[in-house]
């Protein structure tokens, strides 16, 4: 719950339109298949604030747009609404706190300011100009004693909206939003992207399983870009992370401000639920109306509005099944009928420029993993970590810090590889030596 939220519980808030059966959002369910699309288009104009309905990631794009106006400038929300023709506070500051998250800004207090990867995403992704409304918008009059419900996501699902077809394969890497490229991997005889984005034009719906840093957040930010609505999933994680929460306007008031389900659902985008398995099994099932039957969901903290998926809404869902706490439930399972193991690849790392004995060391290391002889091995993320501080303060440096990321009771076996594969005395783990 946001911090700043009236006590309003949120935990019934939200309710199954679709029928009551189980096996509807399951994976040999027989539903009538909704028509996804890759992308969907804007809907005219919020009938509410009389501003043109942007599709996801626009208005985010419409901030870091004011951001990088005067990229010197440290902006406050209320500013960068005016910019942006009164556009919601409270979404405003997502898109901010996104930003930040994205690297693309900075906050101090509640200030932000454009990064040098910002004004670079910019230029790349200008993202559309902000539009005046076309109407007058109604004056919301919230009041705190009464939170009242902001301007509902429109809820969609309109067969007249002309949807692109699934994406022409690619063909080389792929620029993630965070502006790294992604190498696409084999999977099904194609590549990952591609299985990934036909599988959400034909609505079924993926869990990537693997170890952290085997590059399942990549797999899908490089899959869906820009579409994506992400729950960054862990055991604190409520219901208003889920669908929304009240947040404080200016105006000394309250406003709901949709989570990123129906976020997801109203613009036709993807819903990636990270580590999806340590979130409460209670909490996560609120997410299965949205899958299951007419894929709508009711919230009645937003004076019950009831939002329709709109074509090209998507749902995936990522996990580490060795993490503690970690709890794979029978409905979560049942809902993602393709399930994904993700592992290192490590000729992908080589090819990366990665030191050819790590390579080696941590591909037999991952062959004992694998067998349960050990329980942790260097996955592409340390690989990548380790050829970073390589180029940055040399090899030896760069080994004793991967000597000291491995778990205590893995480290034996991690410093035995190592020193086969270099040839190398005994490494210790990076540390602090007597004063200069
Ligand atoms: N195919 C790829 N091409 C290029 N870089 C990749 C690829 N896959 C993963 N990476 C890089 O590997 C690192 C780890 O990837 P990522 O964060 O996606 O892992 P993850 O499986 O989601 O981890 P966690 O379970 O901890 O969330 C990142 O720096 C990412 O950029
Ligand atoms: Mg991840």
């Amino acid at each position: 719950m946001h911090p700043h939220s009236p006590s309003v519980d949120l935990a019934d808030d939200i309710a199954a339109t679709a029928g009551p059966s189980e096996a509807s959002g399951s994976c040999d369910a027989a539903d009538p298949a909704p028509v996804p699309a890759m992308t969907a288009p804007t809907g005219p104009v919020n009938a509410v604030s009389g501003l043109p309905r942007l599709r996801a990631g626009e208005l985010q794009a419409q901030v870091l747009g004011v951001l990088a106006s005067d990229s010197g400038k440290a902006f406050g929300v209320a500013q960068i609404a005016q910019q942006l023709h009164g556009r919601s506070t409270g979404a405003i500051g997502l898109a901010c706190d996104k930003l930040v998250t994205l690297g693309q800004a900075t906050r101090d207090n509640a200030q932000f300011t454009v990064t040098a990867a910002g004004i670079s995403h910019h230029r790349a992704h200008p993202g559309p100009a902000p539009v005046p409304p076309v109407a007058a918008p109604t004056p919301r009059t919230p009041s705190p004693a009464t939170p009242t419900p902001a301007a509902p996501p429109a809820s969609a699902g309109s067969a007249a909206t002309p949807v692109p077809a699934c994406p022409a394969p690619t063909s080389g890497p792929v620029r993630r939003p965070n502006g790294q490229l992604y190498h696409p991997r084999r999977l099904a005889k194609r590549t990952d992207v591609d299985v990934l984005r036909q599988l959400r034009t034909e609505d079924v719906a993926v869990l990537l399983y693997g170890p952290p840093g085997t590059g399942k957040t990549s797999l899908i930010e490089a899959a869906f870009g820009d579409d994506l609505f992400t729950v960054p999933g862990d055991g604190d994680t409520t219901v208003g992370d889920i669908i929304g929460d009240y947040v404080p306007t200016e105006s000394g008031g309250y406003e709901f401000v949709p989570g990123p389900l129906p976020r997801a659902m109203t613009s036709g985008g993807v819903l990636f639920i990270d580590d999806a398995t340590l979130i409460s099994p209670k909490v996560l099932a609120v997410v299965y109306p949205a899958m299951d039957g007419r894929r709508q969901i009711i919230i009645k903290a937003a004076g019950g509005q009831m939002i329709t998926a709109k074509r090209g809404f998507y749902m995936v869902a990522g996990h580490n099944p060795g993490v503690h706490g970690a709890v794979l439930t029978e409905a979560l399972a049942s809902r993602f009928c393709a399930q994904i193991k993700v592992s290192t690849d490590y000729d992908l790392a080589a090819a990366l420029g990665v030191d050819a004995h790590m390579v080696r060391a941590a591909r037999n290391l991952s062959t004992r993993y694998d067998s349960g002889d050990i329980g942790w091995a260097p996955q592409l993320r340390e690989l990548l970590a380790f050829k970073k501080l390589t180029d940055v303060l040399g090899v030896e440096t760069a080994i004793s810090n991967l000597v000291g990321i491995a778990p205590p009771e893995d480290r034996d076996a991690v410093i035995k590889a190592i020193k086969q594969t270099f040839g190398i005395a005994t490494p210790a783990p990076l540390a602090l030596g007597t004063q200069v």
